[in-house]
Formats: structure tokens, sequence, C-alpha cells
């Protein structure tokens, strides 16, 4: 990383130099072949992100992939506990996410996000913070009927009662991902489908140890 020097806006006119470490993340992805990387599953609330990425991350253990699944939910009952659904909070939310998720990647993992992560602007800070070609993005695609009749948590119908603002889908926008590297019509698949899907791009892509 070299000794570049980083913004760190809380520090004022104090620069914060990188500190070099003598392992780096090369060293520590020649103990188990797998390629780190970061899986990235947006999509509407109830979508089935949390559903999927479960399903998915079994699989990986299954062929002896070091994973680690940060779920938005738990992630909000900790680290981001002080955030909220305004726009800046998601911002922030979205922003310590993808921060996490590096240094796990950094940490030899291949990392599983499922976090509603509505706005474009955010998951593209997110891409562009990783190396090329250790990003994978997938849009958990539902329509937003199909979400809110599934509504497993009761949320849509907390949202619709008006007892959630800024929920997304409701008086929240979500952005489509344009060009993801997966997309799962989970209309059309079964939830076992959608993860067999993404786990056959990570395998396609060279991220599963041989
Ligand atoms: N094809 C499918 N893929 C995924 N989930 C499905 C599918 N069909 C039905 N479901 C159901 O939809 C629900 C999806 O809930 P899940 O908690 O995974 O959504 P989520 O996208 O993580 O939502 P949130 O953003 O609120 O955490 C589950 O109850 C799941 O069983
Ligand atoms: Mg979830």
């Amino acid at each position: 990383m070299g000794r570049r020097v980083l913004k760190n806006r809380a520090c004022g006119s104090i620069d914060v130099p990188w500190q070099r470490l003598d392992l780096d993340r090369h060293g520590r992805t020649l103990l188990n072949g797998q390629k780190p990387c970061v899986v990235w599953f947006t999509g509407l609330s109830a979508a089935g992100k949390s559903t999927i990425a479960s399903l998915l991350e079994r699989r990986l253990y299954a062929v002896r992939c070091h994973t680690y699944l940060l779920d938005g939910d738990n992630v909000r009952n900790g680290l981001n506990r002080d955030l909220g659904f305004t726009a800046p909070d998601r911002v922030e939310n979205i922003r310590r996410l993808a921060e996490v998720a590096r240094l796990m990647v950094d940490a030899g993992l291949i990392v599983l996000v499922a976090a509603i992560s509505p706005f474009r602007v955010d998951r593209r800070a997110a891409r562009e913070q990783m190396p090329a070609g250790e990003f994978f993005e997938v849009f958990v695609d539902a329509p937003l009927a199909v979400a809110e009749a599934r509504d497993p948590k009761g949320l849509y119908r907390k949202a619709r009662r008006g007892e959630l603002p800024n929920f997304t889908g409701i008086d929240s926008p979500y952005e489509a991902p344009e060009m993801p590297d997966v997309r799962i019509d989970t209309v059309a698949l079964s939830a076992e489908q959608a993860a067999q899907r993404v786990f056959d791009h990570l395998q396609g892509a060279g991220v599963l140890p041989a």
C-alpha cells in the first residue's frame, strides 16, 4: 500500500499515514487457495437477500471456503446501531458495511453482504474500493408487490400504516442495478436455485479453491 496518507476528516490538519504491515493479503490468501472477494446482495426488503446469501454461504462452506455473511440487519444491531433510515444514515450504513467487507477481504475471506443498499452511488463506491474482479453485485430482484406479499417481518404492513418512515419501496426510493454481475429473478427461481446461480458465477470467475 506504500506510504499513502489518508484523508481522515475528523483529524483536521493531522495526516494519518498508512501503516505498512509485513503480512499482506497475498500471503494470507496462499493459506487456503480461495480468491477473497465481496459478493454484494442488493434488493428490496423481503426480496430474499438474507435467505439466498445464507444458502450460498452453506454451499461455500461445503467446498471449504472461508466466508463471512455481513447481514445488514445484524450490523445495524452493533456497529451501525447509531444509524437510522434517513438518506445520510443509509449512506453511512453502506459506507461502513463496505469498509468492513474490505477489511475482511484483506483478511482472506469471501465476504457476502446482504443489505438493501438502495442507492446506486453507494454501491458503486463499495465496488470502487475493491480491485477489479473482486466485487460481485447480485441483484435479488422481486417486484414490490411480491416482496410486500411475502413480508416475513411485517415491515411493509407497518410502513403502509405510517409507522416506518423512509421505508424503501414505499416512501424511500430503490435504485435497481443497471448492470449487476448476477440478476436473480426470485419469481422464477427458488432460493436454492438462486444460491446455485451465484455459486456457479463465483466458480466461473475463479473465486473458489481448485
Ligand atoms: N425465490 C425466493 N428467493 C428468496 N426468498 C424467497 C423466495 N421465494 C420466497 N422467498 C421468501 O421470501 C422471504 C425473503 O426474506 P429475506 O429475509 O431473505 O429478505 P431480505 O431481502 O433479506 O429482506 P430485508 O432487507 O428486510 O432483510 C423469506 O421468507 C423467503 O423464504
Ligand atoms: Mg435480510
